[in-house]
């Protein structure tokens, strides 16, 4: 589906009309992928307008700025606070968040120390990624013939245009073998993450994450099931988990911004666990969604109103009606 044009886009400061939001295709950024950005989420919750974790969002974005050193020339404050008016112009309820950071049009030399650091923020509406069904009935998917970048090559903690170029891979291979998403090992042959999304798996009651150190975006939504997962009682392992692991597991699925929290139903054509949702993945999902539709109190301030005089007071109490998707 095409994305559906919004009212306005940010560029360096500017409320641009969306038909005007270009830039040159002298741009350093299209040439060498010399761009960091960040995928957040708005959701229309009955208390307002909510960013999802944007504090942590845009932090993760100067990471991966410092580290392709890129110094924004915008400050922190001023980007958040960009991206809450840009999200304001358009008058959304709810909307996905796409700043980006890119080296800008200067000189097409490898080295971009030279060319300016421009930045801009673009929202659309983007619905369930994988799909409405496959939130409670689940993917099937496919481990990659395509590894995650080595340590040392592409730094994946940057979420860098670039590393992109090694997802679109994934997901080609994947779609092409009839499959929703392909999960990639790192070299070493561990399990790592999918194309745009974190990886868990759940065996004998244990959940089990591949760590920061298999080739994975420290993820803000894997971030967000640790602690929502550790606060339901589970025991929660980030470590090198090998590939064979997930054919047993009971439970297997993605997280992100985009897929939320997505059960995976089989991998190369094996069934995980009963091949519909587990309970473990449900109590996740449950408490995800009622987190970020501010269904339950948010006691780990990560929810945003985006407009004045939204009323903030907590939700009394937890419900299990509603959105699980
Ligand atoms: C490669 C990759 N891994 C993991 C994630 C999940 O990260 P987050 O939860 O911050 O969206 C994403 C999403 O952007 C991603 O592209």
């Amino acid at each position: 589906m095409p994305i559906t044009p919004t009212k306005k886009i940010w560029m360096n400061g500017t409320l641009v009309d969306w038909a005007d939001a270009k830039i040159h295709i002298g741009s350093h950024a299209v040439h060498y992928g010399t761009a960091v950005f960040e995928g957040a989420r708005c959701y229309d919750t009955p208390r307002g307008s909510a960013c999802f974790r944007l504090d942590a969002h845009m932090t993760r974005l100067f990471d991966s700025a410092k580290i392709y050193r890129m110094q924004p020339t915008y400050a922190y404050v001023e980007l958040h606070n960009a991206v809450l008016e840009t999200i304001r112009a358009n008058q959304y309820k709810a909307c996905y968040i796409r700043p980006l950071v890119y080296r800008g049009y200067h000189t097409l030399g490898v080295n971009p120390l030279p060319v300016p650091v421009d930045a801009a923020i673009m929202l659309w509406e983007w619905g369930a990624y994988l799909g409405q069904d496959a939130l409670t009935s689940g993917v099937d998917v496919c481990v990659s013939s395509w590894s995650r970048a080595a340590g040392n090559t592409f730094p994946t903690l940057a979420k860098t245009s670039a590393n992109y170029a090694n997802s679109t891979l994934i997901k080609m291979e994947a779609v092409l073998e009839g499959y929703s998403e392909g999960i990639a090992l790192d070299t070493a042959g561990y399990l790592s993450e999918g194309s745009g999304q974190n990886l868990f798996l759940v065996r004998h009651h244990t959940i089990y994450t591949p760590p920061l150190s298999a080739s994975v975006l420290p993820g803000i939504t894997r971030d967000s099931v640790i602690t929502l997962a550790r606060d339901l009682g589970f025991t929660v392992r980030e470590e090198m988990l090998p590939r064979e692991l997930l054919y047993i597991a009971d439970e297997a699925f993605f997280v992100g911004t985009a897929v939320e929290v997505t059960p995976i139903r089989s991998v190369d054509k094996i069934q995980i666990g009963n091949g519909r949702r587990g309970p473990i993945t449900e109590a996740i999902q449950q408490a995800f969604f009622d987190v970020i539709n501010g269904r339950i109190e948010d006691k780990h301030g990560w929810l945003e109103f985006v407009y004045e005089g939204e009323p903030r007071q907590p939700v009394a109490a937890a419900t299990n009606a509603g959105r699980t998707s």
